[in-house]
């Protein structure tokens, strides 16, 4: 993966929402914790848009890119730059650990879906997400949606923070009827960003 990067990236702030979520998951807190204290720290990471290297932020046509900028090493949490091109979006899936979204750039379209007794899927919020944006998802709560580009004309990029090694993580597309089909994301990226070279 090559980048030309025509600005200084300034990781220190991605450094530094790493080192302040760990902090966080050390404390022993409940989910609803988990998700309004890391809201917060998400918040002022997707406030600022000077600190995603280049390389994590290229589209591609053929479909969304998953690209994994941390993961912690004992797994508690995975941080991930979804790049999407114009008009592109994921099937209906869930999760099985909380997560956090929040918009970097462009926009991002969420449906949410409440899954019934008989397994049928209802589509029960739609919101968009601009810049600065974040919303949280939980497992309890219901953690079933669609998400996707707002923009017809243009890329979006979104940074996801999950409570787990997300693309290691088995859970479930969902057909419209509500079938569900084994999903394992994966990360469309071999390296990760270097957060740690402290020498400039
Ligand atoms: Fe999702």
């Amino acid at each position: 993966m090559s980048a030309v990067l025509d600005r200084p990236v300034n990781t220190a702030r991605l450094r530094d929402f790493v080192r302040n979520l760990a902090a966080l998951l050390d404390e022993p807190s409940d989910e609803a914790v988990i998700l309004a204290r890391g809201s917060a720290l998400l918040a002022e990471l997707v406030g600022q848009d000077d600190w995603l290297p280049e390389a994590y932020a290229v589209p591609s046509a053929e479909r969304y890119q998953q690209y994994l900028l941390h993961c912690d090493s004992a797994e508690r949490f995975s941080v991930v730059s979804f790049v999407w091109g114009p008009g592109q979006g994921t099937p209906i899936h869930d999760h099985t650990v909380w997560g956090l979204v929040g918009v970097l750039r462009g926009a991002e379209r969420a449906e949410n879906f409440t899954r019934l007794d008989d397994g049928s899927l209802v589509e029960s919020t739609v919101g968009e997400l601009r810049p600065g944006d974040v919303e949280a998802l939980s497992p309890t709560a219901g953690d079933i949606h669609r998400v996707s580009n707002a923009l017809s004309d243009a890329s979006s990029i979104s940074i996801h923070v999950y409570g787990g090694n997300i693309g290691a993580v088995r859970r479930s597309t969902f057909a419209p009827d509500g079938t569900p089909k084994l999903f394992i994301s994966g990360y469309a990226n071999d390296a990760v960003p270097n957060l740690w070279d402290r020498s400039k």
